[in-house]
């Protein structure tokens, strides 16, 4: 880390492939030993600040120091002192838990790994399956393999890009527990992405909101959810159905539109439905759904759209893909 606390620092950081500016002059301090999430949805650049933080790809324009060294002039220190978990499956499966640590401490030319690697099949409860195959692992074990590997060279910070995507809600938990662990009793630095609200709320001591590649918002969960005191109504109507109509309705402050969904902001959604219920006959509305303050209502608040419906197909995809990865055996 840097004399200054901070395990990275970047200002002005930003990436841009061709015409497409993925990351937009970004500034972000993460304090040493800190939970540090990047929440947006797809395409918002998550991975792409990744990328470029841990010298995978070149930084277009501003600077980034991570674990006390300039990425753009001394990539291979920031390499030696980082871990990255990836969003997609890295592990070998023909073979086993052990040998995968073997491979992994080989590609990064680790000589003294032994004593570590059993530590942590110990702490991630795979020492007695260590001689199995991975492809026998079930998805929360190869997550933990795969957050295993990436802490064999004991980095300073550890990178996981969206750790939970795709699994079910009680392995999702489970690894809560687990990166909350590895940040507390390894003294790990996290930095992680996900467009999962409640994920970004449990686990991360501040959070950047980001869209299309700019930081819109940045706290801690309960500064950023301490901005919206209101309720948001989002509704599906029919044809009919105007945006003076909805302004016109008592406790309405805000109407948006996104496509075909109404987004308003009221005073609180108990008080407005009934009159909402009033002002609309029944036949004009299809689909009706409250969001309380949460992060997830900051994200609409600001960018006037839901953080999951922004390309949400890719998820399921990602799911897919993983599945197909696994049957294929
Ligand atoms: N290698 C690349 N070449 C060109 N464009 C790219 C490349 N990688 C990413 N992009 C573009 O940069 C933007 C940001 O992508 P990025 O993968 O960082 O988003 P993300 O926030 O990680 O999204 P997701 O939640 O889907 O993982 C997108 O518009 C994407 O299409
Ligand atoms: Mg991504």
């Amino acid at each position: 880390m840097s004399a200054n606390g901070l395990a990275i620092s970047a200002h002005g950081l930003t990436k841009n492939y061709g015409k497409l500016v993925a990351v937009d002059h970004v500034d972000m301090a993460v304090p040493a030993g800190s939970v540090f999430g990047l929440l947006g949805p797809n395409g918002a650049g998550k991975t792409t600040i990744i990328k470029v933080l841990t010298g995978l790809s070149p930084i277009t324009d501003g600077n980034a120091i991570v674990a006390g060294y300039d990425v753009t002039r001394d990539p291979m220190h920031v390499k030696q002192r980082v871990g990255w978990v990836a969003a997609e499956v890295i592990l070998d499966d023909d073979l086993s838990g052990w040998e995968n640590l073997w491979l992994q401490a080989r590609l990064q030319r680790l000589s003294d790994w032994k004593g570590r690697a059993e530590q942590l099949l110990k702490y991630f409860d795979l020492i007695d399956r260590r001689k199995d195959k991975v492809a026998a692992y079930s998805t929360g074990m190869r997550k933990k393999m795969e957050i295993a590997l990436a802490l064999l060279h004991q980095p300073e910070i550890i990178f996981m890009d969206e750790p939970t995507i795709g699994l079910d809600p009680n392995v999702r938990r489970m690894l809560w527990e687990l990166i909350t662990g590895v940040n507390q009793q390894f003294g790990v630095t996290v930095l992680l992405t996900s467009h999962y609200i409640e994920e970004a709320d449990a686990l991360c001591d501040r959070v950047a909101i980001i869209d299309l590649g700019k930081f819109v918002a940045i706290g801690t969960p309960t500064e950023l959810k301490a901005r919206v005191k209101e309720d948001f109504i989002e509704l599906d109507t029919a044809e009919s159905v105007t945006a003076e109509t909805l302004a016109a309705v008592p406790g309405v402050s805000n109407v948006r539109s996104q496509g075909r969904t109404w987004i308003l902001r009221v005073s609180s959604a108990e008080e407005v439905l009934p009159n909402l219920f009033h002002a609309l006959r029944t036949d004009e509305i299809h689909r009706i759904n409250v969001e309380k303050p949460s992060l997830e209502s900051v994200f609409i608040d600001i960018t006037g759209k839901r953080i999951d419906q922004a390309g949400s197909d890719v998820q399921d995809y990602r799911k897919f893909y993983m599945n197909v990865r696994r049957a294929r055996r």
